[in-house]
């Protein structure tokens, strides 16, 4: 009888290990499981949180136009007091001009953010002088493309002072402009699925049609031409107070 207790009390106690080692088991597969599916929701929300929208990709854009439009005021100002300007400065700031600003911004907002507003009849005559610009812009950059590395003569000097001028005097405003009104209004007239779907197709098209520009290697290409004229540590524009 001593015997038969002893194996029952063992027996007992190897099940109950078991079933225990069991649950464990299965509340750490289970606990694993609920961690992984947790994670995978927070990082596809956190994908969704990286994706921009169409106008805070546009305004991003434009803040490399704007650093653009820096390097050419620098050299604007080199060239009408006589000093050096690095061709290639100027030749590179205008070749990213073309490729990035000109040739993927602009056309992202020619083909799919003013007929946006051209269609529900929303600051028509605004959106045609923008469309405008674009184009005497593009003659601009052109002709800086092709005249760039020719900075011998007074008269190619002066050639190439008057085309950033105006390049510049004209894309301050146009750019401005753009931020203030037409983005804020596309959004006003778009409903929230609209202005997704907007955002969708612009990804869509970069892809397929324009072809992908890697932001982060524009800015270090920008980087590089600012370094080389020696305005690119931002301190130096801050007032010296007396
Ligand atoms: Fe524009
Ligand atoms: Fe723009």
């Amino acid at each position: 009888m001593a015997i038969s207790l002893s194996m029952y009390t063992r027996r007992a106690f190897f099940l109950n290990f078991f079933q225990w080692v069991q649950l464990i088991l299965c509340f750490t597969c289970l606990y694993t499981f609920f961690l992984q599916a947790e994670g995978k929701e927070r990082d596809s929300v956190f994908q969704e949180e990286k994706e921009l929208s169409p106008n805070e990709d546009l305004m991003q854009e434009h803040g490399v136009l704007n650093r653009l439009l820096l390097i050419y005021e620098e050299i604007e100002q080199r060239l009408k007091t006589g000093n050096d300007v690095p061709a290639e400065a100027l030749l590179q700031a205008a070749s990213i001009m073309k490729s990035f600003i000109e040739d993927h911004h602009e056309r992202i907002e020619e083909e799919f953010i003013f007929p946006q507003l051209e269609n529900r009849n929303i600051l028509v005559d605004l959106i045609q002088t923008l469309r405008e610009q674009h184009l005497v812009g593009r003659d601009i950059t052109h002709y800086i493309l092709m005249n760039g590395s020719q900075l011998n003569s007074e008269e190619e000097r002066q050639e190439i002072i008057q085309r950033l001028h105006a390049f510049i005097t004209m894309y301050r405003p146009h750019e401005a402009r753009e931020d203030t009104v037409v983005f804020p209004t596309l959004r006003e007239a778009l409903t929230e699925k609209e202005y997704k779907e907007l955002g969708e197709e612009i990804e869509e098209a970069e892809h397929t049609l324009f072809g992908e520009e890697d932001f982060d290697e524009i800015i270090e290409q920008v980087v590089a031409i600012e370094k080389l004229l020696g305005i690119y540590e931002l301190s130096q524009f801050t007032p010296k107070s007396n």
